[in-house]
């Protein structure tokens, strides 16, 4: 696939629910009784995994519409070891709050995935679940991951790494186990499962460093309204931000202060944004999202920051490359273990196209100049994020992009290319069916 450059992206669009809290409404509800009905749902590979998993576990799931599903839950520990592997393809998420999940059922669960989750690490959920009281056995520390469901007994577990999977895999355990179970986390990280967990009428305790989670005797969630991504909506606001010209408003897009870490960081980079229609969807601050593009300027990202725009440092590197002056973003290690390793893949590939950047250990250092990179050849190597990046940098580019492994954003969010071609017509160009 080419994408051409364009002056400008202007107009209205939004973008289809978060996939986080996707996963998440698809996997309480299975543990709830009776129906629970999902608006807003995020259809995507990854989600469509969560789907096949907990139909798996003998959940029925009815299609009323891409993005209306009901889920027939099937109670607390009312899950069944199917004889098959529980296949969780390129989804982290999945496996790992899975994995939390079964801990609490009766039976023996084996989880797989594709070749990029299966070289992600897993201890890091094996190990809190084992001193719950499950077996659970990983493969040199990665998945093919067998969970060997008990009795469970609460804990109170200090995150190593702010991980909001690993935090949630232990909730959902507690809600399992015996006793009140607590999470510390180093650095706050997105809090949906606590939200989703107290709407189904869990108790859950929060403090500003931890939380806690009371064993439920059942949950009800009924009714789940799910924002846009704004994960989904950051690449198009991003290349907003550095075409000049542009004005974009994204409607819709969940704005949890724990997700929008991208918009702070923007803002000091001088970038000019405005919010509009503040609501509450499904207990999630949400709203309307302006882009106008501005001359940025270098920042510096830190550790306390990045739990609040993990998915978004790649796209928060490339806007880097077009602001005046030198950004340095550290404390970011987490994202060598993402679907690609984020710091080579977005540094190799971003070189490729003109940038100034390099590789630290635990980030970047870029050194920016207000101006559109050349363009060239962007290969995704199979991480959706890297596809929306390799877009939007053929986008706003002097020569467009040619990104291989385009399909790759069908992971997160298969229509991208389409609103992008609706913001940016003529950019995406297919090549010719053969
Ligand atoms: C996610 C948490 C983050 C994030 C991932 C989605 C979630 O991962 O990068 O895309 O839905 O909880 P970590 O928990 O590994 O930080």
């Amino acid at each position: 696939m080419r994408v051409e450059p364009v002056p400008a992206l202007v107009g209205h669009v939004a973008v289809p629910g978060d996939k986080s809290i996707s996963h998440r409404a698809v996997l309480i509800g299975a543990l709830c009784e009776g129906e629970t009905r999902i608006a807003g749902f995020g259809r995507s590979g990854d989600t469509e995994s969560t789907l096949a998993a907990v139909r798996a576990l003998g959940v029925e799931v009815v299609d009323d519409d891409v993005d209306t599903i009901r889920v027939h839950g099937v109670g607390l520990r009312g899950l069944a070891a199917p004889s098959q592997a529980l296949d969780c393809g390129n989804a982290g998420t999945l496996m790992r709050l899975l994995a939390g999940i079964l801990a609490g059922q009766s039976g023996r669960f084996s989880l797989v995935g594709d070749e990029s989750l299966s070289s992600r690490p897993m201890e890091r959920v094996a190990e809190p679940l084992r001193r719950m009281g499950a077996r659970v056995e990983t493969t040199d520390g990665h998945a093919p991951l067998v969970v060997q469901g008990a009795a469970l007994q609460a804990i109170d577990y200090e995150l190593p790494v702010p991980s909001a999977q690993v935090k949630s895999a232990i909730l959902l355990a507690g809600v399992l186990a015996e006793g009140s179970t607590t999470v510390v986390e180093p650095l706050p990280t997105r809090d949906h499962t606590e939200r989703l967990l107290e709407q189904a009428g869990a108790r859950v305790t929060r403090r500003p460093r931890s939380v806690s989670v009371e064993p439920a005797p059942q949950l009800t969630l009924g009714e789940v309204a799910i924002p846009g991504d704004f994960s989904s909506a950051a690449p198009l606001l991003v290349a907003a931000a550095i075409v000049p010209g542009s004005q974009l408003t994204i409607h819709g897009v969940g704005l949890n202060p724990r997700r929008i870490g991208l918009l702070n960081v923007l803002e000091r980079m001088g970038a000019r944004i405005a919010i509009y229609n503040r609501r509450s969807v499904g207990g999630e601050p949400t709203g309307e999202v302006e882009m106008r593009s501005s001359e940025l300027v270098g920042t510096s990202v830190s550790a306390a920051e990045v739990p609040t725009l993990v998915d978004e440092l790649p796209l928060l590197a490339f806007a880097a490359c077009h602001a005046r002056g030198v950004t340095v973003i550290r404390g970011a290690a987490e994202l060598r273990v993402k679907e690609s390793d984020r710091i080579e893949t977005v540094v190799e590939e971003l070189r490729r196209i003109g940038a100034h950047i390099r590789a630290t250990r635990d980030g970047f250092r870029i050194r920016g100049v207000p101006a559109r990179l050349r363009g060239g050849v962007v290969d995704t190597r199979g991480d959706h994020r890297l596809a929306m990046l390799g877009a939007v940098a053929g986008v706003s580019s002097r020569e467009g992009v040619e990104l291989r492994g385009a399909d790759a954003v069908e992971t997160s969010f298969p229509g991208f290319f389409d609103i992008l071609g609706q913001l940016a017509p003529d950019s995406v160009q297919y090549p010719p069916a053969t």
